[in-house]
């Protein structure tokens, strides 16, 4: 695996695989990898001749109270993992390089973002297209590869590429579980033993969402109401949020029709964590 740590040498390294006709699969990280990250590698290099990996803990997507500094990090095991997965190249590079310009210019998302995450995290959206654009920008890639636990973060993705007309295919990537059902994130390690414990019970309010809209509940305050009430039954930490929209669009609906995003965020001691599920609702 090559590692490569600045943004000129990945310029240059990526002009030459255009040139090659290689195609190229990205899967843009903050590192700490788990096997979501993983996921995504493997369904790159499947379909790729090239796989970049990048890992950039990226400070412009994180507000001044959120956990930029104590975000985990472990440069060492993330390319033992990148290198056993089959990544070809891992783009590490650091703030001072990606970052190197007085900020003159500012991205900022007017849709998708005011809702969910977005609502609770202001800018980081605007914070997450930023170093997006830079990225793709510097890798150019035919595909990029994202998880749907991030389901507002594939949102905005997928506007961001259509706008700026980036000749990039999204390919989204079903949100891989521990055995009990808690989706992987980097932040699960902020738990303590009984938060871990409790925190199952996030997968099992959303699969309760799911069997009301499978049993014909259209109503989405019902749904939102019955799976807040589980969460707050079984779990001590406090939600966030717990909403229901179309996906991708994102937008409030009367009834649950066609594909829609219910998803919930609750805040524990040190962890603030998300998941959702994506149902598909025939008319
Ligand atoms: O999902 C993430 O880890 C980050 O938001 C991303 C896409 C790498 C941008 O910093």
């Amino acid at each position: 695996m090559e590692i490569i740590k600045t943004k000129a040498e990945m310029q240059k390294r990526a002009k030459e695989l255009r040139k090659s006709g290689n195609s190229v699969g990205f899967v843009p990280t903050m590192g700490f990898l788990h096997e979501g990250h993983l996921q995504l590698a493997h369904r790159s290099i499947q379909e790729n001749e090239i796989t970049v990996m990048s890992i950039f803990v990226n400070p412009l997507q994180f507000g001044p109270e959120e956990d930029f500094e104590a975000y985990p990090r472990d440069s060492e095991r993330d390319q033992l993992l990148a290198e056993n997965a089959g990544v070809d190249i891992l783009f590490m590079p650091d703030h001072s390089n990606i970052y190197n310009q007085e900020a003159s210019f500012e991205i900022k998302v007017n849709k998708r973002t005011d809702v969910l995450c977005g609502k609770s995290r202001p800018g980081h959206f605007d914070g997450v297209s930023t170093i997006l654009i830079k990225l793709f920008n510097i890798i150019i890639p035919d595909k990029v590869y994202m998880g749907l636990k991030d389901a507002q973060q594939v949102a905005v993705v997928d506007s961001l590429i259509h706008y700026f007309d980036f000749p990039i295919e999204l390919i989204t990537v079903e949100t891989v579980r521990e055995t009990d059902g808690l989706a992987r994130s980097s932040r699960n390690v902020y738990l303590s033993d009984e938060e871990r414990k409790e925190a199952r019970q996030l997968y099992q309010a959303l699969k309760l969402g799911e069997t009301l809209i499978q049993n014909g509940e259209r109503n989405p305050q019902i749904i939102i109401a019955k799976v807040s009430e589980y969460i707050k039954k079984n779990i001590t930490g406090t939600i966030d949020y717990v909403e229901i929209f179309s996906f991708p669009d994102l937008t409030v609906l009367k009834s649950i029709e066609r594909r829609i995003i219910l998803a919930l965020a609750v805040k524990f001691s040190k962890a603030r964590l998300i998941d959702n599920i994506l149902i598909e609702v025939e008319k």
